[in-house]
């Protein structure tokens, strides 16, 4: 039997909008807890400096007397893609410190010396590099995953490490130079450029609470959903589904391991947030909402009612297992939907519509719904609640039995268009009912048929072919 039961699912998302949760920031939970974690570092011990290292030239100098003053030490593998993926971020910091900070780049010790000198070239890593060939420099500042970088600067006594990120990924560059100038006394906040994207992996490393919060929003998946249906390349999804597409910091097509992937904080704050140059006030990130969800890509979106649904604050006080499983749900597909929840009130029937919406009336009786009930009758499990709670449609707001759905109907209107009441009694118009007429089939439409057309129900699904016969 492939009737497995998805029936709470599916309820899920037709059933009303709760109530709308609040947005409070609890008792103890302070904006950006992490600031001084990234501003101040922590106690790391002193680095290990003391070998010898190979340059282009087979010199072999001893890795400490290429120290003088704070230094970057980022050690990477030619051939690993995350080291490619970040080494011009570091190039680039290389060149905008140059002057408070030498960059230095230690290869591992598989790769080549004329792999070295290729990387340097083919990824923008400009700044002199080294082989650690004996081994040691990795193994004794446990190192143990490419690319990682140290901070560190020599000390009366010898050297000291200001702060490491293992694995160091993209974006990690604002937290070097917010570092750097708190340990070198000055104002850390420079060290935001104005209009600059740095992706939400920076901005969570203060934000710890609010990113948190947000890894259990949709906004955190939206590029997972469109790469899992093989839409991440195409320009007319990309836009809204990333950050800062377009913008010349913000993120490029078709660059999957970005930090600057999904609907991160950048997107609604801004490109720096109200860091970077003038103060953007919070309230302003209300106004970006529209730029996505706009008629085609939400129903009925209203700014207030959407709000607390992305509280920043959501995660705090969470067991970690609750975290992990809010986020598993997330990405299985089975977090609720609150804003594609339809409208209030009671379903009325097909026989309610029919007086204003003959055409339609004519083409759903021609398309594939009409005869949902017929199949379970077919099959003597018309009584069957479970059957028929996807066979047709429920006339009242909670039902329990078979008797409670409108079973002489089938699958009728307001399976896909939402309970009938208020628009009927408001004989008509766009606000009390759900019209899928020009809306993005993907972003909208889909998330409705596939409550019944689950992949166990209906496991060869194809939106494009299956619209074509709803509403000929
Ligand atoms: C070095 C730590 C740090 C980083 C990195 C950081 N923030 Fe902040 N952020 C803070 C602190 C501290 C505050 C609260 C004090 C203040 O308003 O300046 C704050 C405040 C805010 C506020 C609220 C401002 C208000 O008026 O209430 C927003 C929004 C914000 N940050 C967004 C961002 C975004 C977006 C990023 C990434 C581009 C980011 N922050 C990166 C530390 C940081
Ligand atoms: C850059 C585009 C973009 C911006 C700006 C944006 N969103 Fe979204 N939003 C999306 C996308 C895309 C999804 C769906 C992601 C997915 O499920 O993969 C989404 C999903 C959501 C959801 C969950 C979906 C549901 O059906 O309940 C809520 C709630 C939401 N957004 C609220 C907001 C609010 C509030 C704002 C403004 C403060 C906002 N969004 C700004 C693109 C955006
Ligand atoms: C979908 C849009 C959206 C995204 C994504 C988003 N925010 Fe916000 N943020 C808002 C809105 C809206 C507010 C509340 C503004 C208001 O009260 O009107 C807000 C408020 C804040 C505040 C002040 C919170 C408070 O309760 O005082 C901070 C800090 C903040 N955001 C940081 C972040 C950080 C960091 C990220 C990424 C981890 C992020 N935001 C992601 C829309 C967004
Ligand atoms: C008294 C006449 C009347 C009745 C009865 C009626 N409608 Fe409508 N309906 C309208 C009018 C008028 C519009 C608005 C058309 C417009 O403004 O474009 C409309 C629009 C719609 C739309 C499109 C909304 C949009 O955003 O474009 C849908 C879907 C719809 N009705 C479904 C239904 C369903 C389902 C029923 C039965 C429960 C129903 N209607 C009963 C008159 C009616
Ligand atoms: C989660 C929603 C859902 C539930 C619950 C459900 N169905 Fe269906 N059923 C569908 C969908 C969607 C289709 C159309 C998909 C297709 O034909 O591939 C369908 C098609 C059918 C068909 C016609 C196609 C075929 O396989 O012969 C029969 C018969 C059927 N269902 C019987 C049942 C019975 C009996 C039950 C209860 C044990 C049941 N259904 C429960 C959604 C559901
Ligand atoms: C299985 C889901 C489904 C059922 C059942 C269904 N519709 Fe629709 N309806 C859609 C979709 C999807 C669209 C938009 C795309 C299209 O036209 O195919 C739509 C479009 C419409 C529109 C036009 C909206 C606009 O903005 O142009 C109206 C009006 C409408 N339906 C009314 C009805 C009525 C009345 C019934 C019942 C007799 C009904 N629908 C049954 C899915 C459905
Ligand atoms: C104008 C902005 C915009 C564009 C362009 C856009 N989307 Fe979306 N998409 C959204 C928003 C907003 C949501 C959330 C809607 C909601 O839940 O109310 C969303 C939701 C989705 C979802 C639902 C995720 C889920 O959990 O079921 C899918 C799938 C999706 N979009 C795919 C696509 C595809 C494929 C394209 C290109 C054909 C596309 N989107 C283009 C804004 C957009
Ligand atoms: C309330 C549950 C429900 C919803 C919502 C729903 N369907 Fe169906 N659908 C069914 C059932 C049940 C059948 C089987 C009817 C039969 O076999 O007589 C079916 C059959 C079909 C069929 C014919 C069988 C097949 O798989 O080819 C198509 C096409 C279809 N639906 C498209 C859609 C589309 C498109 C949407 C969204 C716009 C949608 N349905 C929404 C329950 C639903």
């Amino acid at each position: 039997m492939r009737r497995l039961l998805l029936v709470a699912a599916a309820l899920m998302l037709l059933a009303p909008a709760p109530p709308s949760p609040a947005w409070t920031r609890p008792e103890g939970a302070q904006v950006a807890a992490g600031t001084t974690r990234v501003l101040e570092g922590e106690a790391f011990p002193a680095p290990s400096l003391d070998m010898t290292v190979l340059d282009a030239d087979m010199n072999a100098p001893e890795l400490k007397t290429l120290i003088q003053g704070p230094t970057l030490l980022f050690y990477f593998s030619a051939s690993c893609p995350h080291c490619q993926v970040v080494a011009p971020e570091v190039g680039e910091l290389a060149k905008k410190l140059a002057g408070q900070v030498t960059v230095l780049g230690v290869a591992s010790s598989r790769n080549g010396l004329s792999e070295i000198e290729a990387f340097k070239t083919d990824f923008g890593a400009d700044f002199p590099m080294y082989k650690d060939f004996a081994r040691r420099f990795a193994s004794e500042n446990q190192l143990s995953s490419t690319p990682s970088v140290l901070l560190v600067r020599p000390t009366a006594e010898g050297f000291e490490t200001l702060d490491a990120w293992r694995p160091f990924s993209p974006g990690t560059g604002l937290l070097v130079e917010l570092r750097l100038r708190a340990a070198t006394g000055q104002d850390p906040w420079g060290a935001f450029e104005a209009d600059r994207y740095y992706g939400g992996g920076a901005c969570g490393s203060c934000h710890v609470q609010e990113n948190a919060s947000w890894g259990l929003s949709h906004h955190s998946i939206a590029y997972w959903t469109l790469y899992d249906r093989e839409k991440a390349e195409d320009p007319a999804c990309v836009r809204c589904h990333v950050t800062g597409l377009g913008e010349p910091t913000g993120f490029v097509l078709g660059d999957h391991g970005s930090a600057k992937t999904d609907v991160t904080c950048e997107a609604c704050h801004g490109p720096g947030g109200p860091h970077a140059g003038s103060r953007t006030p919070v309230s302003e990130a209300r106004g970006a909402c529209v730029s996505c969800h706009d008629a085609d890509h939400s129903i009925r979106f209203e700014v207030d009612r959407a709000v607390p649904h992305i509280d920043h604050w959501a995660a705090v006080g969470m067991e970690p297992a609750t975290f992990r499983s809010a986020r598993e749900d997330l990405l299985q597909g089975r977090a609720g939907r609150p804003l594609l929840a339809f409208p209030e009130g009671q379903n009325l029937g097909v026989k309610a519509c029919v007086s204003c919406h003959k055409k339609e009336h004519r083409a759903w009786k021609k398309g594939p719904h009409v005869g949902a009930m017929k199949r379970l009758k077919e099959r003597n499990l018309q009584e069957d609640a479970s059957c028929v709670a996807c066979h047709a449609v429920a006339g009242t707001k909670t039902p329990a039995t078979a008797g409670d759905y409108l079973v002489g109907d089938g699958v009728g209107c307001e399976a896909c268009h939402g309970p009938g009441e208020q628009h009927v009694a408001a004989e008509g118009g766009t606000e009390n009912v759900v019209g899928l007429g020009d809306s993005c089939p993907e972003c909208i439409i889909e998330a409705i048929c596939t409550t019944c057309h689950t992949p166990e129900q209906d496991p060869d699904w194809n939106l494009e072919a299956a619209l074509k016969g709803v509403h000929k």
